[in-house]
């Protein structure tokens, strides 16, 4: 059977995209995980949206201005005029956002936004409420524990995909595949995605010869909760701050005002380098604080960070609690028009964090995300539907390749790896350090690894490899010239 459309992975981009195709086309969804497993479920701000007409122009200014201008500016245009109709949209599909006691929509702030214009949902869990909701929403198959491991592609038409599910590997074909995979925060030690999301699909990418674009341009959160063992680190809002937290050191002086006029509300890369700066000159630990907020207050704007670090042992707002920064974002991927099709392809798309639209250019605006996943799909829907592209199956070879899924070093080379990526490629960079890199990425490939890890491996190269060609610091990317 041929599958009019495929889409690799489950979160916004790939569920949205799916709610918005027709409930008489044949499409299957690939969710490598569990459902929840996605980085859109743990996303608490919200999602950023111009608020009107009006608020056009300045969230476009924002978006470049905290993107250090690096941005593609039609693609950031495009992103920002679809925002008003894309949350219409999910609004009268039935998704609820916080309101206001007028019942108008209750926006927030967040860092380098020059007004308020995040929409959330149960307070801060946003990203839950919207991933709960399309799952309901959706109208067409969803298969989990199912790894894609291979694109079947011949002169530049993807034909199919290859998966692994259990301890099987099976071929899907389809007219239009739809890589939504989302980013790959899990290549480093210390981040905030969920476990699902370690770059197999850039990894893909390079095997495959698709353009990939700006994979140096990693974001770091900055305010992560410092000293859990968890694989996914549990993330402090930017909302946070947006309303008042502050971050201070251990002597209670806050000191990011002395690295930028906006302080805690300057761009996240600023922020981020900032604190590793501080901490690096003045062996101090840095905290966020809760000072300005009053208990019942808080309790009642961020219900789920609240009980989430409670758990974790502290009493908020009373107590300042230990962060640091880590990796939370993936600007560049696999490179897109701006109609959601990878360049170079007829009948191939990608869209959300594995994408590279240029919309982030080197530093993603806070709560864009979410956005963009929610334009880009819908674009890219509206895309294939009016392209109603067809393959000829009889042209392609339905013969698989056996892969082998997993090794017994695997779990060895990736905690190596992890290690690696973020001793090298993290908030500040040295060529010395990314060349070591390379060559150690270039021994892990040389042990008997499974093919994920293989795949993890190849999108780790490209981001040391992209690093290193960009000499000068720009946006999250900082390196520091000889
Ligand atoms: C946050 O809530 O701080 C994350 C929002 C984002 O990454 O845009």
């Amino acid at each position: 059977m041929i599958y009019d459309y495929i889409i690799i992975g489950a979160g916004i981009a790939g569920l949205n995209a799916a709610r918005l195709i027709p409930k008489d086309k044949r499409v299957l969804i690939l969710c490598k995980m569990s459902t929840w497993n996605s980085n859109t479920f743990w996303a608490q701000g919200g999602i950023a949206s111009a608020v009107d007409e009006n608020d056009i122009p300045l969230h476009i200014k924002d978006t470049l201005e905290a993107g250090a201008n690096y941005n593609d500016k039609s693609a950031v245009e495009l992103l920002s005029r679809t925002s008003i109709p894309a949350i219409k949209e999910l609004i009268n599909a039935g998704m609820k956002f916080d309101l206001n006691k007028d019942g108008s929509l209750a926006y927030t702030k967040e860092a380098a936004h020059s007004r308020n214009r995040i929409l959330h949902s149960c307070g801060d869990a946003t990203g839950r409420e919207i991933h709960l909701f399309l799952l309901e929403h959706c109208p067409h198959e969803i298969i989990t524990s199912a790894v894609a491991c291979d694109l079947l592609i011949k002169d530049n038409i993807c034909y199919g995909v290859q998966y692994f599910i259990k301890n099987e590997q099976k071929a899907l074909f389809a007219h239009n595949i739809i890589i939504a995979s989302g980013g790959f925060g899990s290549i480093y030690k210390y981040h905030t995605n969920s476990t699902a999301n370690a770059g197999e699909m850039q990894g893909l990418a390079v095997l495959k010869n698709l353009p990939l674009k700006d994979m140096e341009m990693t974001q770091f959160h900055p305010t992560v909760l410092k000293g859990t063992t968890f694989a996914r680190k549990p993330l402090l809002s930017e909302a946070l701050r947006g309303e008042g937290a502050f971050i201070v050191d251990e002597n209670n002086k806050r000191f990011l005002f002395d690295y930028h006029k906006d302080g805690e509300l300057a761009p996240r890369d600023i922020v981020s380098r900032s604190i590793f700066d501080y901490h690096k000159k003045t062996g101090l630990q840095v905290y966020l604080s809760f000072e300005n907020f009053e208990k019942k207050a808080f309790k009642q704007r961020f219900p789920n960070i609240y009980e989430n670090i409670k758990d974790l042992g502290y009493d908020l707002p009373f107590e300042n609690v230990p962060i640091s920064p880590a990796f939370h974002y993936a600007m560049g991927g696999i490179q897109t028009e701006q109609n959601g099709l990878v360049k170079g392809f007829k009948n191939l798309y990608a869209i959300g964090e594995v994408a590279c639209t240029g919309v982030h250019g080197a530093n993603r605006l806070a709560s864009n995300s979410l956005l963009e996943g929610l334009v880009f799909s819908k674009i890219a829907v509206e895309t294939s539907l009016e392209n109603n592209f067809k393959i000829d199956i009889k042209n392609y070879d339905k013969e698989i390749l056996n892969y082998t899924r997993t090794t017994e070093i695997d779990k060895e080379i990736k905690d190596g790896l992890r290690r690696v990526m973020w001793n090298s490629a993290g908030i500040v960079r040295e060529k010395s350090e990314l060349k070591k890199a390379l060559e150690q990425i270039d021994e892990f490939l040389k042990k008997d690894i499974g093919r994920l890890v293989y795949l993890r491996l190849l999108c780790a190269k490209e981001v040391l490899k992209s690093a290193l060609k960009r000499e000068k610091s720009l946006g999250a990317h900082f390196i520091k010239e000889d």
